[in-house]
């Protein structure tokens, strides 16, 4: 038996959850968690709301309310979303709490005083108008790489590249639109780079072979370019204190205070329950998971690491199952524009569906790779593999024993003709297998291999025919379905937690250790009396799915509409270069496509000068026979081009909508051909 920490990375609480973050993080670490104390191992599963940091002070001034307000609002909310899906937290805290802010502040202060940060002055933005240093996300520019004019200072949203405040083009202040200027301020920072030796030793060499390529393979990049010293300090006013006299005005840094909530969240459970916290965090012998997402990794791989290893004491880290991302219906999820299946309307939507939910996102887990989660694939998920296969058989099993044998299981005539009632306990060992490697996928798998294994076990037994010639043989095939709907109930339970309680119920079952299930237990004896199994899932209608998919287009429709980012202006022409372009009227008279390309139309055009030949990729925007007689404009004194083996004699000048549809410019009046624009 080993003692497990296993920790789910705290969510900020500036918004609800979707089911990215669950796919990602918390159904995989319920999961282990249900399966190791199952395993009757020594497990806390320890969560809480992130409530420092930049999104929530930003949340806070758009809606116009406090931070604590926001924080409030969405710790409860993500704490109900969390029960009601069953994430079985022995502790749910938040970094509000006063022995948050006193176990971050013995923490610094125990590095301070051990000498283990570097104090440095270094010039970074200021808004003198609002009278506050700026955080990245606080200051607004132009992005040098794409030209977006609303790109942070840590990163451009439109390009995705990852930006220094000094690289914006005219940064301006978010609180006050004013320009900042460049002002002194004293910060502390955490020599990362003196623990690079250690980090490298411990990680790249000691768990190349157990840890997650992903999460390897970032370690490694950051390894690889070098450990820098990193501020563990801010200049804001929402965030835990700097516990120094002198420094009032600064917080902590929101990636110093996070992770330390992991112990908080243990400290405040241990107070809860009268157990000491310190063997969790503090024995050699305890095993610390960490489950985050890929975004995490570097906090909890290298930064968490270093800050536990400078304050001494602490074990580290002995797997980081980082996930990848899951995108939605093709696209990646966000927030801003609305694209997400939030956990709490699903839950209102799908009441009484939890598992469902749990199955398809464990299912579709982005464990190696970015993955997707599709309503349709949703619908097909529940309908053909939890309705059709895992709750029909069930189903079909307790049904018979009731008609058959007055609710009591049957007697078994002769064991060794059935095979099956091995592959019992070595399901219980796969499962445990993979679980132990964080190989959710393949569990869950594992598991509904066993229930076809039942499926078809009954169909080629067909008690229901045997049950008058030969009622020895029919009591036999229900006495060993029997035991696969047992071991089902039981090791269901870490993944569909909901279901597995009914079946149990419905078996009059009681729950046995994992370590017993794979010990070729007989689950249900033969007189066993078993009570009624209520519905377990239900066929999702094309309906519910379709009402899904509209939300999701009306997000799409919105995007569309709020997605126009102007570009900035171009330099500054002269009238001469402008003078120098030749723009007319002319009038379509042909048109047609270019064969062996789709994007490509094959236009004559009457310019009033002459007919020409011009080609342009608009083909995804129109017909070419609803274009015939159109007035357009076109750019004559274009250099001509070949395209596609085709000269183009100039250029009909077109508009494109973020949707990628095309407009022609054309004259409000018709007018002669040729006539000059200018
Ligand atoms: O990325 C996030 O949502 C962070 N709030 C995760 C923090 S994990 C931990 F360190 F608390
Ligand atoms: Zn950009």
């Amino acid at each position: 038996m080993s003692r497990y920490t296993i920790t789910t990375a705290l969510p900020y609480a500036n918004g609800p959850l979707h089911i990215g973050h669950l796919a990602g993080v918390y159904v995989p670490a319920d999961v282990f968690a249900r399966f190791l104390r199952r395993k009757e191992h020594d497990v806390i599963l320890i969560g809480g709301s992130d409530e420092h940091g930049i999104p929530i002070t930003i949340r806070a001034k758009k809606e116009g309310v406090t931070p604590q307000d926001v924080v409030d609002r969405y710790h409860e909310m993500m704490k109900k979303t969390f029960k009601e899906l069953g994430i079985s937290y022995d502790n749910y805290s938040r970094t509000t709490l006063p022995l948050h802010t006193q176990t971050t502040q013995d923490f610094f202060l125990k590095l301070y005083n051990d000498g283990k940060f570097i104090e440095e002055e270094t010039e970074q933005y200021y808004d003198e108008k609002a009278g506050e240093f700026l955080a990245d996300r606080y200051i607004v520019g132009t992005c040098p790489k794409c030209g977006n004019t609303n790109a942070y200072g840590d990163q451009c949203e439109k390009c995705g590249s990852t930006l220094s405040p000094d690289e914006l083009i005219e940064p301006h202040s978010m609180l006050s639109g004013e320009k900042p200027i460049l002002k002194k301020t004293k910060h502390w920072y955490l020599p990362l780079n003196d623990y690079q030796d250690f980090i490298a030793d411990w990680i790249l060499k000691g768990h190349k072979n157990d840890w997650k390529p992903n999460v390897y393979g970032q370690v490694k990049s950051w390894l690889d370019d070098g450990l820098k010293p990193r501020a563990m300090t801010r200049d804001l006013d929402w965030g835990v204190p700097v516990p120094l006299e002198s420094e009032r005005g600064k917080v902590l840094y929101v990636w110093f205070d996070a992770p330390i909530g992991y112990i908080s969240s243990t400290q405040e459970w241990a107070e809860k329950n009268g157990k000491d916290w310190r063997p969790y965090w503090q024995d050699e012998n305890t095993k610390l998971v960490h489950f985050i997402a890929k975004d995490n990794i570097v906090f909890h791989c290298i930064i968490f690491p270093a800050m536990l290893m400078a304050h001494g004491g602490f074990i580290l880290p002995d797997n980081v199952p980082a996930n990848e991302f899951l995108n939605l219906e093709n696209d990646k999820i966000s927030t801003s524009r609305n694209w997400a299946v939030w956990a709490h309307e699903y839950l209102e939507d799908f009441p009484e569906k939890q598992d469902t939910l749990r199955y398809v996102l464990l299912s579709n887990a982005p464990e190696t790779k970015d993955n997707n989660f599709t309503w349709r694939d949703f619908q097909t998920k529940n309908n053909s593999e939890l309705v059709g296969i895992f709750g029909n058989f069930i189903n079909r099993v307790a049904v018979l024993i009731h008609k058959y044998y007055g609710s009591a299981v049957p007697q078994l005539s002769n064991e060794s003709d059935y095979p099956e009632l091995k592959e019992l306990s070595a399901s219980a060992k796969e499962i445990s297998n993979y679980l132990y490697k964080y190989e959710f996928r393949n569990a869950l798998n594992a598991l509904m291999n066993l229930a076809r294994l039942g499926n078809q076990f009954l169909q080629t037994q067909e008690p229901w025919k045997t049950i008058k010639e030969q009622p020895e043989k029919a009591k036999d095939a229900l006495f060993v379905s029997a035991q696969i709907a047992a071991y089902l109930a039981e090791l269901s339970e870490p993944f569909i937690p909901f279901t597995s309680q009914k079946i149990m119920e419905g078996l009059n079952l009681s729950r046995h250790s994992w370590n017993e299930l794979e010990n070729n237990a007989i689950l249900l004896l033969s007189g066993h009396k078993i009570n009624q199994i209520p519905l377990l899932f239900e066929k999702i209608e094309d309906e519910a799915i379709n009402r899904q998919i509209s939300k999701l287009e009306e997000s799409k429709k919105k995007n569309t509409m709020t997605d126009i980012t102007v570009a900035p202006q171009k330099e500054t022409i002269s009238y001469d270069d402008f003078t120098k372009i030749d723009l007319r009227v002319g009038t379509i008279l042909e048109a047609k496509k270019v064969e062996k390309a789709d994007k490509l139309l094959q236009f004559k055009i009457d310019t009033g000068i002459d007919v020409r030949t011009i080609v342009s990729g608009i083909a995804q925007s129109f017909s070419p026979e609803e274009l015939v007689g159109k007035q357009v404009t076109v750019l004559l004194n274009l250099a001509p081009r070949k395209i596609k083996g085709i000269e183009s004699q100039g250029m009909l000048l077109l508009t494109q909508k973020p949707d990628g549809k095309f407009s022609f410019i054309t004259p409000d009046n018709e007018i002669d051909n040729g006539t000059e624009i200018n």
